[in-house]
């Protein structure tokens, strides 16, 4: 197990939100190694003390739940490096040790390419490995090159892009599900599915993120990534293991399959549309354009549809939409799989019809439903919904510290692998190009409502 973790960036928002929470909770449950040492590289001036208090404050505000003995042992592992890209001496710095290390880049995406170079100049250690966040690139081009570029400098294996969302128990309880069951296994194709409907809708609007938002929006931010990867759980043939090789392979085989989009599908088949101001909840918050840092002539997106379809045996004539928004009335965050209607049956109208079978896994909170149809106990025989539901237990390791836990164990499974990523960005690419082109006009919604009509 690689027992030094180096993020850079480690003065960042991801750092103290997310990593340091991540690993006070590996600690807490045992599954750090015992000599485990944490270097926090930034470009503040800071001394080890300065970073410890950082760190400290962080997880005393995000690791409430976590021992307090697993905070401070996180703490009292860390050092921090000042770091410079451009000095090659300040990076050996960063590395200096015994063994091979993990490097987290935890930076803009645009610094990235840098990062990796800076790297290869200053020599890893074998057998280290190298996480970068995402988005791992901003077009199908910046995704290959710098592909090839960490192709020039290091093995596949030792490269880990991260997709959180792989690491969410409610996320891969979608795999486990689909896949275990008998009463789902036979009904799991188009034949008997209509339609997948892959969600996160959000109420939180901008929260100060202008900065990266403005330029990325919910289709690069969302859609490209997190949704995508849904959608490969969803629709994957089963993989013969749960191994990094298997189950990569899968995934990408479904990435491919998506068929591309013409002019008149992205036309009639995407959507996107950013909020008015509005109400959400008890607060009131202003329009996407008069955020601070927010160009309006940038067109950005805060809602993104599309309706895929896929070129496979299985899948052909069952519609996946994927639906993603900011600043709308409720969270919603769920995997939808709606059957088709039976044939026909005997409580035909005047009595009502049968509302579709609906099997529902919530993301966030976790949950999983199945809405059928019955006959109801009243005089006349009419049909009423009945509804199935069963609660998880909360995850044990939040995701992140989970993506941790396989980066230093070299666990690659649930790494995004480098064809998978540009696979990601073909499917979305002739979206992006159309919008570009306004095939699509940008809608408008109101903030607090359910997003555009
Ligand atoms: N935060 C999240 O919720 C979140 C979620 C998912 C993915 N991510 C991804 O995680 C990465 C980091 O995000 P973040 O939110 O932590 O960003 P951030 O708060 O802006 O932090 C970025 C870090 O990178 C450092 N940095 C910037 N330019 C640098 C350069 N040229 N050389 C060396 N260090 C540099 C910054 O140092 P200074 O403080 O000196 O500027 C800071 O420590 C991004 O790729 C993002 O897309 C973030």
């Amino acid at each position: 197990m690689i027992e030094r973790l180096v993020v850079f960036g480690g003065t960042g928002d991801l750092m103290g939100r997310y990593l340091l929470p991540g690993l006070a909770a590996l600690g807490a449950s045992e599954r750090l190694p015992e000599r485990f040492e944490l270097v926090g590289a930034g470009r503040h001036d800071w001394d080890d003390e300065q970073f410890r208090n950082w760190a400290a404050d962080w997880l005393e505000r995000e690791a409430t739940d976590i021992d307090a003995g697993a905070r401070t042992a996180v703490v009292d592992a860390t050092r921090y490096q000042r770091l410079d890209l451009a000095d090659p001496a300040s990076v050996s710095a960063c590395l200096a040790g015994q063994g091979p290390v993990a490097v987290y880049l935890s930076l803009p995406p645009a610094v990235f390419p840098i990062a990796v170079s800076a790297l290869h100049q200053a020599g890893l250690p074998p057998d280290s490995q190298v996480v970068v966040e995402k988005p791992f690139g901003e077009d199908l081009e910046s995704a290959r090159a710098l592909n090839r570029l960490l192709a020039e400098e290091m093995d596949e294996r030792h490269v880990f892009r991260v997709d959180h969302f792989l690491a969410m128990t409610t996320v891969r309880n979608v795999l486990g599900t689909r896949l275990t069951n008998r009463v789902l296994e036979p009904l799991w194709n188009s034949t008997h599915i209509e339609e997948i409907e892959i969600v996160w809708d959000e109420s939180l609007a901008l929260e100060g993120r202008a900065g990266y938002y403005d330029r990325v929006g919910a289709l690069k931010d969302m859609v490209q990534n997190h949704l995508l990867q849904l959608l490969c759980l969803v629709a994957m043939e089963p993989p013969s293991s749960l191994g990094e090789r298997d189950l990569r392979d899968r995934k990408v085989e479904v990435l491919r399959s998506v068929r591309p989009f013409e002019d008149a599908d992205v036309a009639s088949r995407t959507r996107r549309a950013r909020y008015r101001a509005g109400r959400v909840g008890e607060r009131d918050i202003p329009a996407y354009v008069d955020e601070d840092g927010v160009t309006p002539e940038h067109g950005t997106e805060t809602f993104a549809e599309v309706v895929l379809e896929l070129n496979s045996r299985r899948w052909s004539g069952t519609r996946f939409r994927l639906r993603t928004g900011k600043a709308l009335g409720r969270d919603r965050m769920e995997v939808v799989v709606r059957f088709r209607p039976v044939p026909d049956h005997p409580f035909a109208p005047p009595l009502q019809t049968a509302a579709p079978n609906l099997l529902r896994f919530g993301l966030e909170p976790e949950g999983l439903s199945l809405e059928l149809t019955g006959t109801g106990s009243g005089a006349k025989a009419s049909l009423v919904p009945l509804t199935l539901s069963a609660e998880m237990e909360p995850p044990e390791l939040p995701a992140y510290g989970r993506i941790l836990l396989d980066v230093l164990t070299g666990n690659s499974a649930l790494s995004i692998r480098g064809d998978e990523a540009e696979e990601a960005w073909r499917v979305v690419t002739p979206v992006i190009e159309g919008w570009a082109r306004d095939l699509v006009p940008l809608e408008e919604y109101d903030g607090g409502s359910n997003g555009p009509v």
